[in-house]
């Protein structure tokens, strides 16, 4: 899988806008560099990720609640987490070929491609600021959240009071964040508005290390019901130099993408805060946003264990991971392995022929309420085939001409390409059946 040539990525990114999952935003213009938009298959696939992730992480559990904060924060809730202070990178520009480099990514003081003279180095902040109001002078600013995790600090104390959670506990969100990224690429990889999944457990401090470790093989468990392969996953830990101003420590759980270098890429992190986060905003605000144990009374800023996901970046891995090209019957077939949770399209009705279009609608209009389906009767049947391969969907329900005599459909399965012939009459059920526990096994 990991073919760093670039290939597998533009194979990707063809299909990803053939097919309709992921279009360049404002493409008819020319397209804006690092922006995105979901395209009506990418839309169910972004929402069948996140409900899976929001089901996994805060529905089947009674010590996660969900929260849903705004994107313009108030400017202090930056100051606190150290965001105005540190979430920039000094630059410098070629003067000659005009590419822009981050400070450190450079040896010695010429341009790494073409060898022109740079700029002295510039401060480049990477939170979008607007202005809140009429007025637009310094009073004014407010920043677009870089983070969906800080607000939840901030809400704390309302939370605790509101839900009544002892520690330990956490509380979760998914949500847009914006960053003004210097360099954005490999598609939807690094963009510059993008969406995390977070979930911030707040913990005694001598529990911190043993939750770490709860989190990290939960967090992986998660990926793997994805249908992600473990041989693409791996966790990586942190060294000293490299941990973020707020980690005490943290490990990346990384995807083999097909990018260059050795592709490894972060997908997630977990980290311990420590009570790096309350500790701050408690010093800014002057609110008491200590927790004070029920039992002995003791009063403490708790830490934190940080799970921090990006739903762009799974989407990538989970997209890269169904992407199979394949020989059947001696003509090459393009196949998105999805895992049927997350496949947009869940069954496609296809009449062999036109003339029985009526016929086969009348089975689209039975299977539609009870999974995602759609119906297609444009082009030969192998065409039509095809387009749901590479749609990712799990099940083509054929209604051909014996039909019409013994009341029975053909259900073809994408992968294995098996298919079986099922009585309309119990097909709903049939189909839910094997939603949930499978193809048949043969006997
Ligand atoms: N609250 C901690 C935090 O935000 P991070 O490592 O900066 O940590 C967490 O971001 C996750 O958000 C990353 O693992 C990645 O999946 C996603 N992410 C971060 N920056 C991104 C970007 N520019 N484009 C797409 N996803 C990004």
């Amino acid at each position: 899988m990991n073919d760093n040539s670039g290939d597998t990525l533009k194979k990707l990114v063809s299909l990803c806008k053939r097919r309709g999952f992921i279009f360049q935003s404002g493409e008819i213009y020319g397209g804006l560099q690092s922006s995105w938009d979901y395209g009506p298959l990418g839309a169910e696939l972004k929402r069948n990720i996140e409900s899976s992730w929001w089901n996994f992480m805060v529905s089947t559990r009674g010590n996660v609640v969900g929260m849903d904060s705004a994107i313009i924060t108030h400017p202090d809730v930056w100051k606190a987490s150290g965001h105005l202070k540190h979430f920039h990178d000094p630059m410098v520009d070629c003067l000659k070929c005009k590419s822009r480099f981050r400070q450190d990514h450079v040896e010695g003081d010429s341009c790494p491609n073409c060898g022109g003279s740079l700029t002295e180095p510039r401060e480049f902040g990477l939170m979008f600021k607007t202005s809140m109001g009429a007025l637009e002078d310094d009073s004014a600013t407010v920043y677009l959240r870089p983070e969906t995790c800080q607000p939840i600090f901030a809400n704390f104390r309302n939370v605790v009071t509101a839900s009544r959670q002892r520690l330990p506990f956490g509380i979760a969100q998914t949500g847009k964040a914006f960053r003004n990224e210097i360099t954005a690429r490999n598609f939807i990889f690094r963009s510059r508005e993008f969406e995390q999944m977070e979930m911030e457990f707040f913990v005694a401090p001598d529990e911190a290390e043993e939750w770490f470790d709860y989190w990290l093989q939960q967090r992986m468990e998660w990926y793997g019901e994805l249908g992600i392969r473990r041989d693409n996953l791996r966790t990586r830990m942190h060294e000293e130099g490299e941990l973020a101003h707020y980690a005490r420590s943290c490990c990346d759980l990384e995807y083999a993408f097909p990018f260059a270098g050795d592709g490894w890429g972060e997908l997630e992190g977990i980290a311990n805060r420590g009570d790096y986060d309350l500790g701050a905003h408690i010093q800014e605000s002057g609110q008491n946003l200590f927790y004070t144990d029920p039992v002995s009374n003791e009063k403490f800023i708790p830490f934190v264990i940080e799970t921090s996901g990006g739903i762009g970046r799974t989407i990538l891995a989970v997209l890269l991971d169904a992407y199979r090209e394949e020989m059947v019957d001696g003509r090459e077939r393009v196949v998105l392995s999805l895992h049927r949770n997350l496949a947009p399209i869940k069954a496609a009705v296809l009449p062999l022929s036109k003339k029985l279009s009526e016929q086969a609608e009348e089975v689209y209009r039975a299977m539609a309420p009870v999974i995602p389906t759609t119906f297609d009767v444009t082009g030969s049947i192998g065409k039509r085939y095809r387009r749901m391969d590479e749609a990712g969907t799990p099940f083509c329900i054929t209604y051909d001409f014996d039909s019409l005599e013994d009341g029975c459909v053909t259900v073809r399965e994408r992968d294995s390409l098996q298919q079986i012939r099922v009585p309309m009459e119990t097909l709903p059920e049939t189909m839910m059946g094997i939603m949930t526990g499978g193809w048949p096994k043969e006997d």
